[in-house]
């Protein structure tokens, strides 16, 4: 392996904002187009009080990573979807919609210049956040006259502390994530504002994280505040179908189609109900944070329900390899879904 690395603790690696070298900062007004920017020192900015995101939380982001691989390459995994999801995103939260040029150009330019904090081949990967928010003031509720769109990235190890234990999840009564027809299938940061004190209180009772239901049936699961969810019942792969209050996931999508063209397994994305959930022979999450985490035990109105017996199942954990096994360009990537940022020769 010849890149060369700074000086990190790579072993010891959570899921924490590790300050690297640089991040890349552009402005855009509200009737401009997205261009230019550069990149800065890493460091903290300073906000009017009146900005929009602090006051309306006109703001949304991304999350993508970037691996060292067995080649000695730096690769960029499935940009192309992130950044089309962004201009999605700023789009419904009336940000000036970003170019998916712009935007993933923003992102090599932060990669290339912190490429030495990508963590080794197999010592975890970078996590790269790309993130939009108001930054002229509003008092009246409006969306305001200036953006700022910054890509800060950290290396990161597992998402959540236990490394490949089960998950412990609750399915959450109380709470819901997102309302139909509201910004549940954008990446908006107050999606995951809401998604805190009904976390919070899953974490005090000792929960890993909770699993949303559909707020129009609850009878019906969606996904959890981190992560999208599947349940695998006699060999076929399902998740709950984009409904438009959930997140179009890129790892949902990567194990889907993982799953449907290398596993040849039967893939579904339709309603799924709580007894098909704590009936099922697996369940999983995933996501670009999470990867793709199994789930042990759900407590659903006071029952625990183990799921296969507390353990990963095979089919969670044949996506999760395959997944891990591209990215890492340890076998031949059959979607082109990697693209080389640093080839080392
Ligand atoms: C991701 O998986 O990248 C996410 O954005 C989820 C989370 C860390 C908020």
């Amino acid at each position: 392996m010849s890149l060369k690395k700074v000086d990190i603790h790579w072993e010891e690696l959570g899921f924490d904002a590790i300050e690297t070298r640089s991040m890349f900062k552009a402005t855009c007004s509200i009737d401009g187009q997205w261009s230019g920017g550069s990149l800065v020192p890493y460091g903290s900015i300073e906000l009017s009080p009146a900005a929009g995101v602090l006051n309306y939380g006109q703001g949304v982001f991304e999350g993508t990573k970037a691996f060292h691989t067995s080649k000695d390459n730096i690769v960029l995994f499935r940009i192309d979807r992130n950044a089309r999801r962004m201009a999605w995103s700023t789009k419904r939260l009336c940000i000036p919609e970003m170019d998916p040029q712009f935007f993933k150009e923003a992102v090599i330019t932060t990669l290339k210049d912190n490429f030495d904090y990508v963590p080794p081949y197999k010592k975890g990967s970078m996590y790269i956040r790309p993130i939009v928010w108001g930054t002229a003031p509003a008092l009246g509720v409006r969306a305001v006259s200036e953006y700022t769109f910054m890509v800060f990235l950290s290396p990161v190890g597992s998402y959540f502390k236990g490394g490949v234990k089960p998950l412990n999840l609750k399915v959450e009564l109380d709470y819901h994530r997102a309302a139909p027809r509201g910004i549940g299938n954008a990446k908006a940061i107050g999606n995951y504002s809401a998604s805190l004190y009904p976390l919070m209180k899953a974490k005090k009772e000792g929960f890993d994280e909770v699993i949303y239901l559909d707020s129009k049936n609850e009878d019906r699961i969606e996904e959890l505040g981190s992560a999208n969810l599947f349940i695998v019942k006699d060999g076929v792969i399902r998740t709950p179908k984009l409904s438009g209050s959930i997140l179009d996931g890129v790892t949902r999508n990567s194990v889907c189609k993982i799953a449907s063209e290398i596993l040849k397994l039967q893939v579904e994305e339709n309603d799924i109900n709580i007894k098909e959930l704590v009936e099922a022979d697996e369940v999983f999450c995933t996501g670009t944070a999470v990867v793709v985490a199994p789930v042990g035990k759900i407590t659903y109105k006071d029952t625990v329900h183990e799921i296969n017996q507390n353990q990963p199942g095979p089919i969670a954990s044949e996506c999760k390899n395959l997944l891990t096994a591209i990215q890492r360009q340890e076998i031949k990537d059959p979607f082109g879904w990697i693209e080389p940022v640093i080839e080392s020769n």
